[in-house]
């Protein structure tokens, strides 16, 4: 005869046993029902089911930071943040499992608190050692979010095609009232260039923009060549093409602070 019934007793027994059993079932239940979805989320993978975040999981796969987790950079650090994180999760998950993966806000861009569990605010240079980029300065006392600058680091590419933050969005503030837009404050090798600083620069300019690409520099700067074209000394004005030969004969070497006699004047005559 099996053991087990030798033992069993009374009638009321199996009954509280299953009672119990029930009680333990349910407070299993509703502990996977809570832990399934925060531990879904912790997943990159399942945001893959959203088509939202698609473009932005491809990007990510092919960034440097391929191996750090939506969370590491999603969830800021401390247990009052991976809380909140997992309240939030539970109602995203059944909300996708009921009514189909559509847009979620589970994830927000990164605060730099987020980004500081792995690195500093102290760094002064770029990697190649051309643009200086006091972190310190812009994050800690002008509390600018590490995102403004590098929105484009893990889920797109910036203009350029790449990950490091774009000049545009430096000359946001640096636009010479708020902050500086000196180029050769940030960088130490665009300022410049050597073939200007040959003494007829204004006179060749125009013939080497014919086979230099200036715009590489000055597009930075609105209209920068129309506005010195514009400028043209109080003389030029009215008729000054036909008009210019009385100030010539008067003080035909001021002429040439500007123009060149061989290149520019001969033209013509
Ligand atoms: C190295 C840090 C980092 C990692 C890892 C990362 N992200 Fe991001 N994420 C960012 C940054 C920076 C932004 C803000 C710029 C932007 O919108 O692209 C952002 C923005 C987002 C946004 C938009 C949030 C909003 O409200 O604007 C979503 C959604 C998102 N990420 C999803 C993900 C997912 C899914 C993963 C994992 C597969 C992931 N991220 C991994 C840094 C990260
Ligand atoms: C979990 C740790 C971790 C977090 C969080 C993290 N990073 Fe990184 N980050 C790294 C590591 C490691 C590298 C070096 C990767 C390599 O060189 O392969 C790196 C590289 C970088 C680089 C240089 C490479 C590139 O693609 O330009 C930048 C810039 C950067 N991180 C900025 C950020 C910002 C901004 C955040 C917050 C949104 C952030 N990181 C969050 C670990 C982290
Ligand atoms: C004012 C804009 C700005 C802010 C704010 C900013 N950065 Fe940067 N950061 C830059 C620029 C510009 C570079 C140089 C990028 C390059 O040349 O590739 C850089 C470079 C870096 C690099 C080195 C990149 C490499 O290739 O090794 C890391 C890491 C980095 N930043 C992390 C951060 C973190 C973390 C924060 C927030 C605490 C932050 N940055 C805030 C503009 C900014
Ligand atoms: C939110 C506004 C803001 C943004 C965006 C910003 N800066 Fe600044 N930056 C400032 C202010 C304000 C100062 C201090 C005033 C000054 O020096 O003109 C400053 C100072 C600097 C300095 C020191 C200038 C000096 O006189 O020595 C450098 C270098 C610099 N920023 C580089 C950058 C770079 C590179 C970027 C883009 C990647 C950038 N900044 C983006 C506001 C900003
Ligand atoms: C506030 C800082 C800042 C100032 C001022 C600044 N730059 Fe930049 N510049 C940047 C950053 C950031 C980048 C992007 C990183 C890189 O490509 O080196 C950049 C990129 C560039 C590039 C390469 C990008 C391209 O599209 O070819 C050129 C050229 C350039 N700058 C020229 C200039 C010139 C010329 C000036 C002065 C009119 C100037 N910069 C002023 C921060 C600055
Ligand atoms: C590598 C960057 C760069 C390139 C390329 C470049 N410039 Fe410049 N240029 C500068 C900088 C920097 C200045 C001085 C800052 C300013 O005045 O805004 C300057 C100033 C000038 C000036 C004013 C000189 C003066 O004496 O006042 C003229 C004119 C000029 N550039 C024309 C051109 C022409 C034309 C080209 C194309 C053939 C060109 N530049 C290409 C960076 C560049
Ligand atoms: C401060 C600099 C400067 C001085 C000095 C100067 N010019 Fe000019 N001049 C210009 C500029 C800028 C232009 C327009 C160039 C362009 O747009 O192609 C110009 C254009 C001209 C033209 C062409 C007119 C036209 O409508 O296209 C003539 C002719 C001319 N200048 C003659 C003179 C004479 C003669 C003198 C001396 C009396 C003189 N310039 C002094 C800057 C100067
Ligand atoms: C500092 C003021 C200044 C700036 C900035 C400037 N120019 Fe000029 N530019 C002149 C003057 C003055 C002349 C006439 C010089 C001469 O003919 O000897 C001229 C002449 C020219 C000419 C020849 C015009 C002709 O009729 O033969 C061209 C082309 C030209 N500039 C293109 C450019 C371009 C492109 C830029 C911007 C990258 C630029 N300039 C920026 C002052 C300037
Ligand atoms: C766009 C063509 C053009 C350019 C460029 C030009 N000139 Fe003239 N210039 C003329 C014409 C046409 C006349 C004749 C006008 C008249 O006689 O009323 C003239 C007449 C003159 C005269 C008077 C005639 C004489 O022989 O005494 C002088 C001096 C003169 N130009 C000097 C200059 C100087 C200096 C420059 C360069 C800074 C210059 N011109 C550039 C077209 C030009």
């Amino acid at each position: 005869m099996p053991r087990g019934r030798s033992e069993s007793g009374s009638v009321e027994k199996p009954a509280r046993k299953r009672r119990r059993l029930l009680a333990a079932a349910a407070v299993l239940a509703v502990v996977v029902l809570l832990v399934l979805p925060v531990f879904s989320t912790l997943q990159p993978g399942y945001y893959g089911r959203y088509p939202d975040l698609r473009v932005r999981m491809d990007h990510w796969r092919t960034s440097t930071h391929a191996k750090m987790s939506c969370i590491d950079c999603h969830v800021d650090p401390g247990a009052g943040s991976f809380l909140s994180f997992a309240a939030r999760s539970v109602p995203a998950f059944y909300s996708q499992l009921l009514f189909g993966p559509k847009a979620t806000n589970l994830l927000q861009a990164p605060d730099r608190q987020a980004c500081q569990k792995c690195h500093t605010a102290y760094r002064q240079v770029s990697p190649n050692g051309d643009l200086l980029i006091p972190h310190r300065a812009h994050v800690e006392v002008l509390h600018i979010q590490c995102v403004f600058c590098h929105k484009s680091l893990v889920h797109s590419a910036n203009t350029r095609g790449f990950n490091s933050p774009e000049m545009a969005t430096c000359l946001k503030c640096h636009d010479g009232e708020k902050a500086t837009n000196k180029c050769d404050k940030c960088h130490t090798r665009k300022a410049v260039p050597d073939s200007h600083k040959q003494a007829d620069w204004l006179q060749v300019h125009g013939a080497r923009s014919k086979t230099i690409d200036c715009g590489s520099c000055h597009n930075w700067t609105p209209d920068y060549c129309g506005d010195c074209h514009k400028k043209r000394p109080p003389t030029h004005v009215g008729n000054w093409k036909e008009n210019h030969a009385a100030e010539a004969r008067q003080r035909g070497d001021g002429c040439l602070v500007c123009h060149s006699m061989a290149k520019f004047c001969k033209n013509c005559h």
